[in-house]
Parts: structure tokens; sequence; C-alpha cells
């Protein structure tokens, strides 16, 4: 399935949209006022992909650093997409490299009872067999050949809700996890609120310098990156480089995009600080948004977790 999308051209607001475009008559960053706009946005919790690096949670606090007004609104590394969801943009574009999850997000847009149709089907297998053996049918399905139907059930089956890619052939390696998986009506009621929250946005399968060159003056890219130590082996995303990203990022201050960068903070354990190599400049501000336990953590310490290893997710602004 590929990405046939209702909106060829982003740029093009649908029509009961309140501010046009102004390609070019923006001025370089304009005077942002009142950060943060706490508030403005309503917290939005049912997920409908549960994904490493999920922002669920805390997505409306991200979007209270957002400008207060853009044009069109670019989610490069959309995973579950669970800010473009919170945000309810008119005009959008979101991405991802993976193509099973992009066409997990056309299908919710283009053809919502089908989405639904392939978690049930799934998960009446599973209920009416055995647990553990379907799931690893339907897993054995998808690294066969990597599809969205199957990849919608791993995500919401799998252990901890963390999908990990062996870096031996690149198969999704996660177990079957302990819990029920959530029942299907429970999970068509979020594929008609996700579905009529995401309506605007243009849905497509590209890598995020492709989606970022797209930008104009005066719109904005939230950007939410593979975690540093960690990209191989959970999103399978060989090629991501931090420094071709902070390029990628100059490129739009330069021609007056804004962007949000969200970057995985200081791991409070101790483990190890993230050092990152940001150039001087780059980012006007930085804040730091609470994002409670590290998901990779729990993973590797087999479902324990401990209250010392919150994580504070960062937030750098080039505003
Ligand atoms: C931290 S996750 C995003 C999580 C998301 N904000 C959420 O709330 O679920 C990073 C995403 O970047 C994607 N990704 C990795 N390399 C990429 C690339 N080169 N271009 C676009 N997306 C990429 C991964 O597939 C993954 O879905």
């Amino acid at each position: 399935m590929g990405s046939a999308l209702p909106t060829a051209n982003v740029h093009s607001p649908p029509e009961d949209h309140e501010t046009k475009h102004q390609p070019m008559q923006i001025p370089m960053f304009p005077e942002v006022e009142n950060l943060p706009n706490h508030g403005e946005v309503e917290p939005f919790r049912p997920q409908l992909l549960k994904w490493v690096g999920n922002k669920q949670r805390f997505a409306h606090e991200i979007i209270s650093y957002f400008p207060k007004s853009y044009g069109v609104y670019f989610e490069p590394f959309l995973g579950s997409g669970a800010v473009v969801a919170t945000l309810q943009p008119s005009r959008a574009l979101a991405s991802d490299i993976s193509l099973p999850l992009m066409d997990i997000f056309t299908t919710l847009q283009t053809n919502p009872a089908l989405l639904c149709h392939w978690y049930s089907e799934r998960w009446h297998r599973m209920m009416n067999g055995e647990k553990k053996e379907v799931y690893l049918r339907i897993r054995a399905a998808f690294n066969e050949s990597p599809n969205a139907a199957d990849l919608v059930f791993i995500s919401r089956s799998c252990y901890g809700g963390v999908i990990r890619y062996r870096r031996s052939d690149g198969h999704i390696s996660t177990p079957v996890g302990a819990h029920k998986p959530i029942a299907p009506e429970t999970f068509a009621e979020r594929v008609q609120e996700w579905h009529k929250r995401t309506r605007f946005v243009d849905f497509r399968h590209i890598g995020y310098s492709k989606a970022m060159a797209m930008a104009q003056p005066g719109d904005l890219v939230y950007c939410d990156p593979p975690y540093q130590h960690s990209e191989s082996v959970l999103y399978g995303a060989q090629s991501f480089r931090l420094d071709h990203l902070l390029e990628c990022i100059k490129d739009c201050k330069e021609r007056g995009v804004y962007v949000v960068l969200s970057i995985d903070g200081t791991k409070r354990s101790g483990d190890y600080i993230c050092d990152l190599p940001i150039p001087d400049g780059l980012f006007e501000r930085e804040v730091y948004v609470n994002v409670g336990r590290s998901m990779l953590k729990r993973f590797q310490m087999q479902g324990k977790s401990l209250e010392d290893h919150a994580v504070t997710d960062r937030l750098m602004l080039t505003y």
C-alpha cells in the first residue's frame, strides 16, 4: 500500500481554515509572544499504537511551546502520532521512514473500517487460541513480509509496547506481552477519534530530510528523532545521524521555518548524561518537559522500573 493521499499539496489549506499561508511574506522569526501557551490544547490520552518514545501523556505540554501562529505543521518522525493527534492541525504533513507504520496511518485516514478489521481479526484469533503461539505466528508473518495489518496488532500486544528489531536480520524480536490487548470495540473507538483528529493531515512515507525541505517560511517542524543510544534496535533505522538532522534544522531556521527538537535529556539514574553536539546559536532556548520513566530502561530491566530512572525530555526551540 502506498501513500495515496487526499491532500496533494500541504500548502493548500482546507476551505474552513482561518489563516491563509503566505509564503515569503512572513518576516524571519516574527516575535513569538507569551511562551509557553499553556492550556490551549487539551491533553488527549488514548493511544492508537504503543510505540517507543510515544509522547501521548505530555504531547499537550510540548504543544504549549509551539509558536502562537504558524503555517503548515510538519512532523517528520511521526512514530505513534501522539503529537499530531493531540494538536489536530488544519494543515499538516506527517511522515516517517517506516512504510508499514505509514500504511497504518493512511488506512486510518482512507479506510478506518479496514484498520479495525485488521485488529479485530487478530485479537479474536489470539483470544480463541494459545496466546503466545498466535502472537508468534503474527510476528513471523510480519517478519516474512512487513505490513501494516500485523504491525498494528504487534504494537498493541508485544511486551512493554517496545518493538525491537534484531540487528542481524532486521526482524522484530519482541516477545508477547503479559497484558491482554485492548478489546476490538475500544480499538474501534480510538480509530474513530483518531480518524477525526487527523483528517487534514497529509501522511507520507518519506525520510525526514525530504519532509523538512518542503517547509516554507512561517511553517513549523516538530522533530522527535530516534533516541541516540538505541535507534537501530528500536526502529530498524540504521541511517539516522543527529549531525545530519542538525544541518536540516539549520537550513530550516535560515529560511524562517520554526523548529522544535525533542531530545532525550538527562538520565537521572546517573548511567550517562546525553551530551549532544549541538552547534552554538542554532537554538534560541531550551525547555524541559517531564516524561516520567524511561521505556527503554524498563524493557532492559525486564519490566521492573525504578523511580530514579525518571527521564526529562529536552525541547530545543529555534525561536
Ligand atoms: C522517537 S520515535 C517518534 C515518537 C513519536 N513522537 C510518538 O509520539 O510516538 C522516532 C521515529 O523516527 C522514525 N525514523 C527513524 N529514522 C528516520 C528517518 N531517517 N526519517 C524519518 N523517520 C525516521 C522511526 O521510525 C520512529 O518512528
